[in-house]
């Protein structure tokens, strides 16, 4: 006997979204002075949330300024310790005002509340938690003698995971004594605007922190822009590239965290229930939105039929609906252009002659969606097996051999992740060792620590997020020059 689930939507009462907002600079929102705005909407409803500023030239400088002169004059000369009392404040006021941010990420970015409310928030606040310990030890970090901030930081961030993002780019940058200027992404930007509050909130000195809302071409702004010391980029792997050849030859520093194409490779002694939930998570979390989705399963050839099945059964169970149901699985995609993308590679799984398997669900009638879709007959060359879809749908290659495995699971451009299922351990070291990822996951995926350092190899970037290895992202090392503090480049 299956039961059916009452709806359980999360209210939305917690939150008041203004009509339209400004841009944070120098502690206080202001008007763009270019004075051109864009609209923010809910992926599951197509309501429009409010306007948000576009920034131009003249107001990305008025932040860089603000960020310099917060620099110069507070931030860079005060004491660790003291740092560290601002990012335990802010911390704590993410935990205070938790559900708030939860419900205002999910209707601003589609995913669902059960998602926003236990990962996103929670490992926001944690990254604060964990850098404000950092702030005061940097001197103990084994990062040699005295380490210094660089100045500014540019920061740009991606629509996947907005407050989670922001807080691996702020939280770092201010534990090592940087100001930061950050570019949410143009279609969720709201919950950026709202950690402007808490910046307020928690009498952070003004120009530490500044945010500035726009499109791709206010980012480009702050990547040119001469008096940043540091781009911190998290997106596309194309725009990324664009910007390594911005800032090729200048003395400013830069980390990429870009596409993934990762192999979630199943032995055939893994428990495979258990594999099952990790499958699932690994493609079908954040509607698949996540660059290091576990995108393409390898599945050891005796267990692989088994295995499939087992997962269409479990894929039959997962909710897509409203985002604000505290039931529900799979949200909506976040704008409709990602949904073209994803719709045009399905098409293209289609038409290179891959198998495809789409679990039954119902499709609202507004906004953006995509039922959880899954490919077999998938051969290396298929697009599909190959291009990061970003999207709710997993193909599926098979393996005999070990060697198989890791040769099939190392044939792409990217190499943010990978996930290894089986029961030995000798052999989870061993591939480990094999596979050109930056996190490698054994029996689990998708887990996330501010303590464990995050990055790619190869067209996934270079440079760390978290851990000891992603403070010194953010720390001038012996070989950078002295003037790398003064915003030469
Ligand atoms: P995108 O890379 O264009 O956007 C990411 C951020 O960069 C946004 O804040 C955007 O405004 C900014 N941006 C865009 N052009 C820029 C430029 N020339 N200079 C500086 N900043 C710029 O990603 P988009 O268009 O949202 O998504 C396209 C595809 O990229 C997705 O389908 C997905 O495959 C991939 N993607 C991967 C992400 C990841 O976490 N690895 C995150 C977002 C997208
Ligand atoms: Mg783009």
């Amino acid at each position: 006997m299956t039961f059916e689930y009452a709806p359980a939507p999360e209210s939305r009462a917690i939150v008041s979204i203004a009509s339209s907002y400004g841009l944070f600079i120098n502690g206080e929102f202001v008007d763009p002075t270019g004075g051109t705005a864009f609209k923010t909407v809910n992926p599951a409803t197509e309501e429009v949330l409010a306007e948000i500023s576009e920034a131009n030239q003249s107001d990305v400088n008025a932040a860089v300024n603000s960020a310099r002169r917060a620099y110069d004059r507070v931030w860079s000369v005060m004491s660790g310790r003291d740092r560290a009392k601002y990012l335990f404040r802010i911390a704590r006021l993410l935990q205070e005002r938790s559900r708030e941010f939860a419900v205002l990420e999910t209707l601003d970015n589609g995913k669902p509340i059960r998602e926003s409310r236990d990962i996103d928030v929670p490992l926001a606040a944690a990254h604060f938690f964990y850098h404000a310990g950092w702030a005061d030890k940097l001197d103990y970090a084994g990062l040699g003698p005295n380490p210094r901030s660089l100045g500014v930081a540019g920061q740009i961030i991606p629509w996947n995971f907005p407050l989670l993002m922001l807080a691996w780019k702020i939280a770092p940058a201010l534990a090592c004594g940087n100001t930061v200027v950050l570019k949410p992404a143009e279609t969720t930007s709201l919950t950026a605007l709202l950690f402007a509050e808490v910046c307020q909130q928690a009498e952070l000195p003004p120009g530490v922190v500044n945010i500035i809302t726009g499109a791709g071409d206010t980012g480009r702004m702050i990547v040119e822009h001469k008096g940043i010391d540091k781009i911190a980029f998290t997106g596309s792997t194309e725009v990324g590239k664009s910007i390594a050849r911005a800032l090729a030859g200048t003395r400013r520093k830069l980390t990429l965290e870009l596409g993934g194409k990762a192999a979630n490779i199943v032995f055939d002694d893994a428990p495979i229930d258990q594999a099952v939930e990790g499958i699932v998570d690994g493609i079908f979390f954040n509607q698949g939105h996540v660059c290091c989705a576990g995108s393409r399963l390898l599945l050891q050839e005796s267990i692989a039929e088994e295995t499939i099945d087992a997962l269409k059964r479990r894929l039959q169970t997962l909710r897509l609906g409203d985002p604000l149901d505290k039931n529900t699985d799979i949200g909506a995609v976040n704008s409709r252009e990602q949904l073209n993308k994803i719709t045009e590679l399905i098409k293209s799984g289609d038409d290179e002659g891959a198998q495809r398997w789409t679990a039954p669900c119902d499709i609202p009638d507004k906004g953006w969606w995509c039922a959880p879709t899954i490919f077999t007959n998938v051969t290396q060359a298929h697009r599909i097996a190959r291009e990061e879809i970003f999207g709710p749908v997993l193909s599926v290659l098979t393996f005999r051999t070990p060697d198989e495995a890791v040769e099939k699971a190392n044939n792409t451009p990217f190499g943010l992740s990978a996930g290894i299922w089986t029961e030995k351990g000798s052999r989870i070291l061993w591939l480990a060792g094999q596979l050109r990822a930056g996190v490698i996951w054994a029996n689990t995926f998708n887990r996330f620590d501010p303590a464990s350092p995050f990055g790619g190899f190869k067209e996934s970037g270079f440079g760390r997020e978290g851990g000891i290895q992603g403070l010194t992202a953010y720390l001038r090392s012996a070989t950078d020059g002295d003037d790398q503090a003064k915003g030469m480049s």
